[in-house]
């Protein structure tokens, strides 16, 4: 197993993060994984600044605090972003200058075949981003209704075939492995997709909803622009057309002056804007789109808060 993940976008996500060059603020790294972002925004911190590490995954906590005995502007958090409230009241943190969210697994996670997350290798039918959550995605796909199996694989994956999928998955149970899953989707799927694997689609879906990734996004998104302070930023890295969406959306309701929908939560008072867009939508280039696979689908959107 890989310990490595190569941080994606890494120069423009602390440029976009960091406005002021040495600054001595609070930021938050909400998605430490193996601490690439980390590392370089503290390279562009001063000595008195802090850096809150949160992660739900136990493995990345432990990196961070590796980190944090060599970097005493360090401090760590076992949390999710959607509860970040949580996570600054722990530290003693009130309000912050930037926060990082760098969405979807890290690679150290997809490469141990022990945490269920790959359909590449076989190893326990696990997904959990946090290993101390109850569910794993053997005991949803062993447990839920046809219906709700069908649903998810169709909304979080569009997968064409999520009706025959489910069906098979229900037949085959109890499913106990990644083999075992990709089995049942192969049972369910007539023909593959050429160029993917039949099934890509199916643990996108399972992981996606195991880890409940779309709810953590829209609190995380929320908690992360309420805990700024004026002229802080925040900073999202989605992999995903459907996190990106949400970003997107969230985004403009901040950045908007004109009505709103109501559905829409948060908005300035009189309709003002309460933030500026700093960048985004930011896509990798050419050399890294070569070098690492998985900056193909990063997409980067930062605002700042201005009210
Ligand atoms: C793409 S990796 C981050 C990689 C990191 N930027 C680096 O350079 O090493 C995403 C990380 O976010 C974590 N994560 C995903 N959703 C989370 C959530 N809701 N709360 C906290 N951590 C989360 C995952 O466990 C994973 O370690």
């Amino acid at each position: 197993m890989t310990e490595k993940h190569r941080p994606v976008l890494l120069a423009e996500t602390v440029s976009a993060l960091v406005k002021v060059e040495g600054s001595n603020g609070t930021f938050v790294d909400a998605t430490f994984g193996r601490g690439g972002h980390s590392v370089e925004i503290l390279q562009h911190l001063g000595p008195e600044a802090k850096l809150l590490a949160i992660d739900q995954d136990l493995a990345a906590v432990e990196a961070a605090h590796r980190l944090a005995g060599s970097d005493p502007r360090v401090l760590v958090c076992h949390g999710r972003f959607g509860n970040l409230r949580g996570s600054l009241q722990s530290a003693g943190i009130e309000a912050v200058d930037g926060v990082l969210m760098d969405l979807g697994v890290s690679s150290p996670q997809l490469d141990d075949p022990g945490r269920g997350f790959s359909f590449s290798s076989d190893g326990p039918l696990d997904m959990r981003m946090d290993q101390s959550a109850q569910q794993t995605a053997a005991s949803w796909v062993n447990e839920a209704a046809e219906a709700d199996i069908s649903r998810v694989l169709r909304e979080y994956a569009e997968e064409r075939y999520a009706r025959r999928i489910a069906a098979a998955i229900v037949r085959q149970r109890p499913l106990h492995t990644t083999s075992d899953l990709v089995a049942a989707v192969r049972a369910g799927q007539p023909r593959g997709t050429p160029g993917k694997h039949d099934a890509t689609r199916t643990f996108q879906a399972v992981r996606m909803h195991v880890n409940d990734e779309l709810g953590e996004l829209r609190r995380g998104l929320d908690a992360a622009f309420e805990s700024l302070l004026p002229g802080g930023r925040m900073v999202v890295i989605s992999f995903h057309s459907l996190e990106d969406r949400l970003v997107k959306r969230f985004c403009k309701s901040l950045t908007s002056s004109q009505a709103l929908p109501r559905r829409i939560p948060v908005r300035g008072q009189g309709g003002s804007a309460r933030a500026l867009s700093v960048s985004g939508p930011l896509r990798a280039g050419e050399q890294e789109r070569a070098a690492n696979p998985r900056s193909r689908s990063a997409v980067l959107r930062a605002v700042e808060r201005v009210a």
